[in-house]
């Protein structure tokens, strides 16, 4: 007999809804998941997990060891918040100024605990173990990196990896498992031009960064429009510029900055090395130097076909009644392309909006909050998916 994994996530719905509310009310900032992080461990250890607490600073990690030997299954569940100062007047809205679950995150740490609930009770069954990996510092892109530093993937190393994200992008009742890439790399770069300032009645007397930095920003357009192939995609923004302070002096540096996103490492590449080229050439051939630092903060995140076609097999068979996408992409980035790009596995999409409940705002939104439901469908589903692996007769 088949386990209706949605079923019993929905026994919890009412747990789950008030672990996402009480972690709404006191959320935390970057590796600063302190109560988070301490509500997680005793969960998990009352549930009679393995844990370790401080990796990669304030992560925490619980295994759950099955009755029969396995494959090894990592879950992979954010908890940070956003510095953004909340902007709902929901009973549950953060009581902390300045600082707000504005990505969902809260949702996750609490479909992570009935995850570990759910799976917990069927110990005796499980053919493998579970990792479950509650991760610090994703907005920051910085946590999982710190946690795999940590040796996170290490002793059990996982085989598969498994992560959801609530997705107000999409109605509550919709399952994003996206082929390949499914969000973009993130890379900063900054730009420092050098020339000679002086006198601005004077102009012939100097090497204008300001007019040098101008052309590269102008020419840099050219990367994602001459270099990117039509049939790829990237984006190059230039978020930041500061130079000079006076209405008549033509100042000898200018900086500017921003960031570059792409589906595909190669074009990643591409990306850096034009960005290089584009900046000293142009500089050069207007009398200045450019000095570009970039780097890349997360790889795009790429889902693995084989883990895809599984979970969506699983996800029709619990959740029918729901539609099942296989193009929900963003130009946005996640940390947990970190994970996926040393493991094979799926990150898929939880629709969680409601837009008769004015539940719709978008991630990072002072007003960003989500539909409830979404709560025991991502438990649902992620159980279902892990279910999948270590019991495989489920
Ligand atoms: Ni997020």
């Amino acid at each position: 007999m088949a386990i209706d994994w949605l079923a019993q996530a929905q026994a919890l719905r009412s747990e789950l809804v008030a672990r996402r509310r009480d972690l709404h009310q006191h959320p935390e900032l970057a590796f600063e998941e302190r109560r988070t992080a301490s509500l997680v461990a005793a969960e998990l250890s009352a549930l009679g997990l393995e844990v370790q607490t401080g990796v990669g600073k304030t992560g925490v990690v619980g295994v759950l060891e099955g009755a029969q030997d396995g494959t090894t299954v990592l879950v992979r569940c954010d908890m940070d918040a956003l510095p953004i100062h909340e902007a709902n007047a929901a009973e549950y809205a953060s009581q902390t100024p300045n600082t707000m679950h504005a990505c969902g995150h809260d949702g996750h740490v609490a479909i992570g605990l009935g995850v570990a609930k759910l799976l917990a009770a069927r110990r005796d069954q499980l053919a493998g173990r579970v990792k479950f990996v509650f991760q610090p510092a994703e907005e920051i892109a910085a946590g999982a990196n710190a946690m795999i530093a940590d040796g996170v993937l290490e002793s059990p190393a996982p085989q598969v990896a498994l992560g959801l994200h609530l997705w107000n992008n999409m109605p509550v009742g919709t399952v994003g498992v996206t082929e390949g890439a499914a969000m973009a790399s993130a890379n900063d770069f900054t730009v420092t031009v050098r020339g000679v300032g002086g006198h601005g009645a004077l102009p012939d007397e100097t090497r204008d960064p300001i007019f040098a930095a101008a052309q590269i920003i102008s020419a840099l357009q050219s990367v994602v429009s001459r270099n990117v192939s039509g049939l790829d995609t990237a984006v190059l923004s230039v978020c930041t510029i500061h130079g000079g302070d006076a209405m008549n002096v033509i100042p000898s540096e200018v900086t500017f900055g921003g960031t570059f996103r792409t589906y595909q490492p190669a074009t990643n590449e591409l990306v850096m090395r034009r960005l290089r080229e584009v900046a000293e050439g142009v500089a050069a051939a207007l009398g200045c130097t450019a000095e570009v630092r970039a780097q890349q903060l997360t790889p795009p995140l790429i889902n693995d076909s084989a883990v895809n076609a599984r979970l969506r097999e699983a996800f029709k068979r619990v959740a029918p009644h729901l539609t099942l996408v296989d193009n929900a992409r963003t130009m946005a980035s996640e940390d947990m392309a970190c994970f996926l790009e040393r493991v094979r596995g799926t990150f898929f999409f939880v629709g969680s909006a409601n837009h008769e409940r004015g539940l719709d705002f978008p991630h990072h939104h002072p007003r960003f909050d989500f539909d409830e439901e979404a709560l025991p469908l991502g438990a649902g589903l992620l159980a279902a998916a892990v279910a999948e692996y270590v019991l495989p007769s489920a």
